[in-house]
Order: structure tokens, then C-alpha cells, then sequence
């Protein structure tokens, strides 16, 4: 029975990748990867491995997470090192924990190898520092996915925490007003960061009020990330002397 490894990719760039994560791709019997791993896709092209892409969007077949997690299973009794290749930290909003939970349920052995996730990667490259002294004490990450059922809306409005927004361009109007309904200033900044880390990248900033309609005016789409909180007007002083690479 082989070994199953959750590998972070990174948020795209190839620079960001682990030595570890670069390390087992090279190594690898087999990767399941994800569709949003940027650059790491070149890394790709030069192994060993069978690759199987488990993710494609936009219309073309996309694998259930049920048909993933047998693959896993399947892939671990044919071969020794099988990498599941994922966007950003496997564990980090990216069903790390669902597959891990499988593999246990299935007797494979695995390991997380963590990854730069982009929750917090992709506003750096955007010159927006999520903690600052000066500012909100807390971070808080959440999925734009569940607008009303889980996550205590008035809480988190009540909270001093810069709040980073994942899988949130398609409600976000309704993220906005349930903020601003139990009382957070509609004149708190905020950032979107479309494509982070590649030459499409675009970033624009409003506040809680008028975000929504200027990313509906921009035709904004995911993949992005939405930074909600003071340390977003740190951008405008940082970014004029913020020279990447
Ligand atoms: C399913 S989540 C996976 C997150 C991933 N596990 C991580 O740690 O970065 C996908 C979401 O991550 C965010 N994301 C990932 N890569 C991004 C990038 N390069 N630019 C902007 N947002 C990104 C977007 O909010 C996207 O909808």
C-alpha cells in the first residue's frame, strides 16, 4: 500500500512552492492535481509522474469529491508516492480535511505538506498587511459560500478583525449588506484581488457600500480574494515603494 501526500501548491507563483512540495512532484508515481496551481503547471511538464488533472472548470468535467476521494484509494494500492496536488494550503478551505478523513476511513497512510495559502498570500502581493498594530487585532478568514446558514453575521461585524473573504465574488453584495446590517461602517475599506499572483492580476478597492456595485462594474470573477478592514488603506502608501519581482 503506498503513501498519499496533501501538498500545497501555493497561491501560482513557482517561487512559492516548498522545497518539500518540489521535492515529492519530482518523486511522484502519480499527482491528482487541482485546476488553479498557476505556474506550478510548468513544473509539471518535466516529471515522471502520471498527472491527473481533477479539477477542471469552466464548463468541462469537474470530478465530485466522492469520485476523488476512491481515486486517492484507487491510486494508493497501485503505487507507492501519490501527490494530491492543491491549490494554496490543502487544509485551508481546499477539502484537505474531507480527503485525509477518507484516506484514514480506508487504512492509507498519509501526510499534509502545507502550502502558502492564498488567504494570505494574494492580499501581500496586493501590499495590503492583514495584522498591523495600529489597526483590527484580529483576522478572520471565511468562505463567501454561506451567506446565511453558518456564520453569525452580527458577530462577526462586532468583532475588530480585518476579515478575508475566500470564494466571495458571487455574493458579494449580500456579504456587504449583512455586515453592514448589524453594524459595521459601510465606510470600512475593502479590497478585491482578481487572479493574484498572475499577469491577469487586478486589484481595486472601495468600501463596504460601494464595492459590490464597482466589482459588478469591473466584471470581477473569481478567483479572488476580498480583504474587509483599515489595513486595506495601508495599500495606497505601501504599494509606492513595493517593487516584486
Ligand atoms: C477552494 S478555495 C482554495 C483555497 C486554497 N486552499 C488556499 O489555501 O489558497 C479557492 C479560493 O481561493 C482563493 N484563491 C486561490 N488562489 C487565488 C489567487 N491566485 N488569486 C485570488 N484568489 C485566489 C479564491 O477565493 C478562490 O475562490
Amino acid at each position: 500500500m503506498g503513501k498519499v501526500y496533501l501538498v500545497g501548491a501555493g497561491p501560482g507563483k513557482k517561487e512559492l512552492l516548498t522545497l518539500k512540495a518540489y521535492e515529492l512532484i519530482q518523486k511522484a508515481d502519480v499527482i491528482l492535481r487541482d485546476e488553479l496551481i498557476g505556474e506550478v503547471e510548468d513544473i509539471l511538464k518535466n516529471v515522471r509522474a502520471e498527472i491527473i488533472n481533477v479539477g477542471k472548470r469552466s464548463g468541462k468535467h469537474s470530478m465530485k469529491q466522492e469520485e476523488i476521494n476512491k481515486l486517492l484509494v484507487e491510486m494508493a494500492k497501485k503505487y507507492d508516492i501519490v501527490v494530491r496536488l492543491k491549490g494554496g494550503d490543502p487544509f485551508i478551505f481546499g477539502r484537505g480535511g474531507e480527503e485525509a478523513e477518507y484516506l484514514v476511513d480506508n487504512g492509507i497512510e498519509f501526510e499534509v505538506v502545507p502550502g502558502v495559502t492564498s488567504a494570505i498570500a494574494v492580499p501581500e502581493c496586493a501590499c495590503i498587511p492583514l495584522t498591523h498594530r495600529e489597526f483590527d487585532p484580529a483576522v478572520v478568514f471565511i468562505t463567501g459560500r454561506e451567506t446565511k446558514r453558518r456564520l453569525n453575521w452580527e458577530a462577526l461585524a462586532k468583532l475588530n478583525a480585518t476579515i478575508v473573504v475566500l470564494m466571495g465574488v458571487e455574493n458579494l453584495r449580500e456579504i456587504c449588506e449583512n455586515l453592514i446590517k448589524f453594524g459595521k461602517d459601510p465606510n470600512t475599506p475593502v479590497a478585491i484581488i482578481e487572479k493574484g499572483f498572475s499577469a491577469e492580476e487586478r486589484i481595486l478597492e472601495g468600501d463596504l457600500l460601494n464595492i459590490a456595485e464597482k466589482a459588478k462594474k469591473e466584471k470581477i470573477e473569481p478567483p479572488a480574494i476580498i480583504v474587509i478592514g483599515e489595513v486595506v488603506n495601508l495599500r495606497q502608501k505601501l504599494i509606492r515603494f513595493f517593487s516584486p519581482d
